[in-house]
């Protein structure tokens, strides 16, 4: 365990390295990016996997593309360096990862919310009653080769009543639906967790993983803009399929998109 600062922490740090998959833990008071931090450690050949780097606050949390990630004081920020090649991962299991990821946030926010709907939005952000209440970036260091960076973003004591005013239209977070305070390490400790299981599940043959991010699907139905890239598509989603591709009914018939950013989608029903 390595921490930048000698006052105690938010967290109970011996008990996540004594509940989880989690072999070290990097921790800060305040970080720009719990995933440039991944990247930049996973360059050491020696350093003990799984590793969390968690942040208690972020100062440049990125999103998917150029997008910022938007925390405040009782957010969730943090990252795990995964070695890849232990479980199978190849980049094309990119939108895998990150769906069986956003499962275990949502076991999660389910437990701690257990009246909210909570839905994943292919192929990386969870939504609770309609809101995203947390996004996910994988991302793959380039200086190693079979190393995944998990980053994860929750919106868990942070109410958006305090958020910038777009956010507060299409964002929640767990006290906001919940309307409870929840023990930042309970629910850490719980998502990681839920992460080793996932993870593990995925390697397994036959899994019932696609049944499960399928039932959870928030898109299915519903008329989708997807951006690849320099193209579009747009369709109605018929689900996420086994591999974890997007499928869209579109004029063409129904096609499958691996990789891509949903810029839009209509209402269900
Ligand atoms: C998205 O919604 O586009 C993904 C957001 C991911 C945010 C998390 S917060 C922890 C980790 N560190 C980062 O800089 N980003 C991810």
């Amino acid at each position: 365990m390595s921490m930048d600062f000698d006052s105690p922490s938010l967290f109970d740090l011996e008990r996540l390295l004594e509940e989880t998959f989690v072999r070290r833990i990097d921790y800060h008071r305040e970080l720009d990016s719990t995933n440039s931090r991944g990247l930049e450690l996973a360059r050491n050949t020696e350093i003990d996997l799984p590793l969390l780097i968690l942040a208690e606050r972020q100062t440049a949390g990125r999103g998917r593309g150029s997008h910022r990630w938007w925390s405040a004081d009782g957010a969730l920020t943090f990252s795990i360096v995964l070695d890849g090649l232990k479980l199978q991962l190849t980049p094309e299991s990119w939108p895998k990862v990150a769906l069986a990821a956003g499962l275990a946030v949502g076991r999660s926010m389910q437990h701690f919310a257990p009246q909210a709907q909570v839905g994943l939005k292919w192929p990386n952000d969870v939504y609770l009653d309609g809101r995203k209440a947390c996004g996910l970036l994988v991302e793959v260091p380039s200086s190693r080769d079979g190393l995944f960076v998990v980053g994860i973003g929750i919106n868990v004591n942070n109410s958006l009543a305090g958020a910038p005013p777009e956010l507060q239209r299409s964002a929640t977070s767990l006290v906001d639906v919940a309307d409870t305070q929840h023990d930042l390490t309970d629910v850490l400790a719980r998502v990681v967790s839920h992460l080793d299981q996932e993870l593990t599940e995925l390697m397994a043959p036959d899994h019932e993983l696609p049944r499960r991010w399928k039932e959870r699907c928030l898109l299915e139905g519903r008329s989708v803009h997807l951006t690849i890239g320099s193209s579009k598509a747009v369709g109605v989603c018929r689900g996420i399929d086994a591999d974890g591709a997007l499928l869209l009914e579109t004029d063409a018939g129904v096609k499958r998109y691996l990789s891509g950013t949903v810029t839009w989608f209509g209402a269900s029903g």
